[in-house]
C-alpha cells in the first residue's frame, strides 16, 4: 500500500497570473520562490513549492500532488496505479528536474478527471519560510492543509473506492444519509483530512485550505481580507468533523480558499472508526454561519495531463 508524507502542492489555473501572484503573496501570505513566464511557484514551508499558479483562460484546478513517504514508495505507487488499469506517466528526468522534484508520476483519476502527481522528494530551501502579507500582521501559515473537490453524483462511489483502494487514503469521517462528504487522510499522515470529496451535480474544485499556527491568524486574516474588500464566503466558524476553525474567502478568479486552525490527528495504529455524521448545518459549522452562494462556485477540473 502506498504510504505518504504529506499533501505536497496544489496547482491552480488562473486567468491573470500577475494579479493572482500578488494576491497569494499579499493576502494569503505565500512566498514567491520563482516566476517563469506563465508559471509562478510559491511556498509556505521549506519546500521549493507548495502552490503553483499556471496562466490559463479558465480558472480551475490543474493537479494535486502528494509527497510519498520515501523513495521506496515510488515503485509501490507505480504498481498500484497500474493494477487499477491506469498507465501512469513517469515524468522524464528533465521535467522532474525543472520541478525540483525527485522521481515523479502523474495520472488522471478516472472518476473525477483530476490529475494527481506523486513524488518522492522536493528541493529544500535553506532560508526559512516567513509568512508576510500586505500590512503588519500576517496570517501565520504552517502548511498547505487540504484540497477538496466536488464529484458528480454517479461518479462519487467509484471515486471513493479509488481513493481508498488504490491510493490508500483512509476515511476519517463521512456525512450524509447517502454519503455526501468523505474526509480522508493520506495514510499514515495523521491529519484528519488532506483530501476530501463532496457529492455534487458536477465534478469541480470545492476549496483549498492553508493551516494556521493560531486562532489569532484567522481573526487577523479576516480583518485583512475585509480591509481589501476580498469576499469572505463562509465563517469564521468551527467544523464539527475535524474540530477546525475556518474562514473561507475567494481568490481573484472566485475560487474558494480557506484559513484553517486546529485539526484532529489520527495515530497510524488503532485509529478511531470513521463516523457517519448528519448532513446538517451543524456538521458544517457549530457556530451557526451559513455559506454564501459564491462558496465553491468556481474552478473546473482541468482535463488531461
Ligand atoms: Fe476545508
Amino acid at each position: 500500500m502506498i504510504r505518504y508524507k504529506k499533501l505536497g502542492y496544489v496547482a491552480l489555473n488562473v486567468t491573470n497570473i500577475e494579479k493572482s501572484t500578488e494576491f497569494y503573496r499579499e493576502m494569503v501570505g505565500l512566498e514567491l520562490v520563482e516566476k517563469r513566464q506563465d508559471i509562478a511557484f510559491l511556498r509556505c514551508s521549506s519546500d521549493h513549492h507548495n502552490f503553483i499558479l499556471y496562466s490559463s483562460e479558465k480558472p480551475g484546478i490543474k493537479r494535486v500532488a502528494f509527497e510519498l513517504e520515501d523513495e521506496a514508495q515510488f515503485d509501490i505507487a507505480v504498481e498500484k496505479i497500474r493494477k487499477a488499469g491506469i498507465s501512469p506517466y513517469v515524468i522524464p528526468e528533465a521535467e522532474s528536474n525543472a520541478l525540483y522534484q525527485g522521481k515523479t508520476i502523474r495520472f488522471v483519476e478516472p472518476n473525477t478527471g483530476l490529475t494527481f502527481e506523486l513524488y518522492s522528494q522536493i528541493k529544500q530551501i535553506e532560508d526559512p519560510y516567513v509568512p508576510k502579507v500586505k500590512g503588519v500582521k500576517p496570517t501565520k501559515i504552517t502548511q498547505l492543509g487540504h484540497a477538496v473537490v466536488d464529484v458528480e453524483d454517479e461518479k462519487f462511489d467509484g471515486a471513493l473506492q479509488f481513493f481508498m483502494d488504490t491510493m490508500n487514503f483512509k476515511v476519517s469521517d463521512f456525512s450524509g444519509d447517502k454519503i455526501g462528504w468523505s474526509w480522508m487522510r493520506a495514510f499514515p499522515n495523521p491529519l484528519h483530512h488532506t483530501f476530501a470529496i463532496v457529492r455534487g451535480n458536477q465534478s469541480k474544485l470545492n476549496h483549498i485550505a492553508f493551516m494556521t499556527e493560531d486562532i489569532d491568524s484567522i481573526g487577523i486574516g479576516r480583518n485583512r481580507l475585509l480591509d481589501h474588500s476580498i469576499p469572505i464566503v463562509f465563517g469564521p466558524g468551527r467544523h464539527k468533523p475535524s474540530g477546525s476553525i475556518f474562514l473561507y474567502f475567494l481568490d481573484p478568479d472566485g475560487m474558494t480558499l480557506e484559513f484553517s486552525n486546529g485539526m484532529e490527528e489520527f495515530p497510524e495504529e488503532n485509529p478511531r472508526q470513521p463516523r457517519i455524521l448528519e448532513p446538517n448545518l451543524d456538521t458544517l459549522d457549530l457556530w451557526g454561519s451559513t455559506p454564501d452562494p459564491r462558496f465553491s462556485a468556481v474552478g473546473e477540473i482541468e482535463k488531461g495531463m
